[in-house]
């Protein structure tokens, strides 16, 4: 059984120190067989590119996110859109609309949000969304600015009118660890989404699943993500395995080899 952790920071300084060990680890030993790597920031998505190109089963994104918005600029816009040209780059992401931690510079969330929007179709790539406390402004922007190659809603907030939203505009929805929390309520999000069009990522080093919380997370427990879909859809770890990988490389095109 393999498994494909569709959001991962393995460029994240709590990784500093035993990276290699962990990525190897993770292939040979826990049979986590494709990572997305994602960045957040122009040094974070420069690494993340790196490291993709590093190692043969990762991935990458590049992007700016909205708790990074110091580094809009044009100029780093245009680094952005020059490292997702390169090869294994399959979004652009994480981006989106954070009015949790940021609610001072909104306006500057959107146009930061809307610009990369523009950029993923300029590149025929897909986006991975971070939103939250904000999904009725990420959802009018999304109708407002269709996305091309769609993408994905990163990390889902248990909101089940914005999972709908999703669904509607064509989007994947990603599950992490915060469907295992005890008195997460998963149960109702969980089973709106369809199989077909189910992800699931850990967000490492962040979000680490029950029974786990309060160490750093990474992409091995993606397998207590997977196992808790299985049990809201009652069908079996295997199959949740199996959809899950497909879906990713589907949002990805990313090729079965
Ligand atoms: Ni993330």
């Amino acid at each position: 059984m393999e498994f494909f952790d569709s959001h991962a920071h393995y460029n994240d300084e709590k990784f500093e120190e035993d990276r290699v060990t962990i990525l190897s680890n993770l292939y040979n030993e826990e049979k986590i067989t494709r990572v997305t790597c994602v960045g957040y920031n122009v040094e974070k998505s420069q690494l993340a590119v790196k490291l993709a190109k590093e190692n043969s089963f990762l991935f990458a994104t590049v992007g700016i996110s909205p708790n990074d918005i110091e580094d809009f600029s044009e100029e780093n816009l245009a680094l952005i859109e020059k490292l997702a040209k390169q090869e294994k780059i399959v979004a652009i992401g994480e981006i989106g609309l954070d009015y949790y931690w940021n609610k001072e510079n909104k306006e500057a969330q959107k146009e930061l949000f809307i610009k990369q929007i523009e950029m993923a179709n300029r590149l025929d790539l897909p986006i991975v969304i971070h939103t939250r406390d904000a999904a009725i402004d990420t959802v009018q922007i999304l109708k407002e600015h269709p996305v091309k190659n769609k993408g994905i809603f990163h990390c889902c907030p248990l909101n089940q009118e914005l999972i709908k939203s999703g669904l509607e505009l064509g989007f994947y929805i990603s599950f992490s660890g915060n469907i295992t929390f005890k008195n997460a309520k998963s149960e109702g999000p969980v089973s709106l989404v369809p199989m077909d069009r189910l992800l699931i990522e850990t967000d490492s080093p962040y979000l680490t699943p029950e029974p786990f919380r309060g160490t750093r997370n990474d992409s091995s427990k993606v397998k207590l993500v997977a196992k808790r879909v299985a049990e809201i859809k009652g069908i079996n770890l295997e199959e949740v395995a199996k959809i899950t990988y497909q879906n990713a490389n589907n949002v990805f095109k990313i090729s079965e080899e």
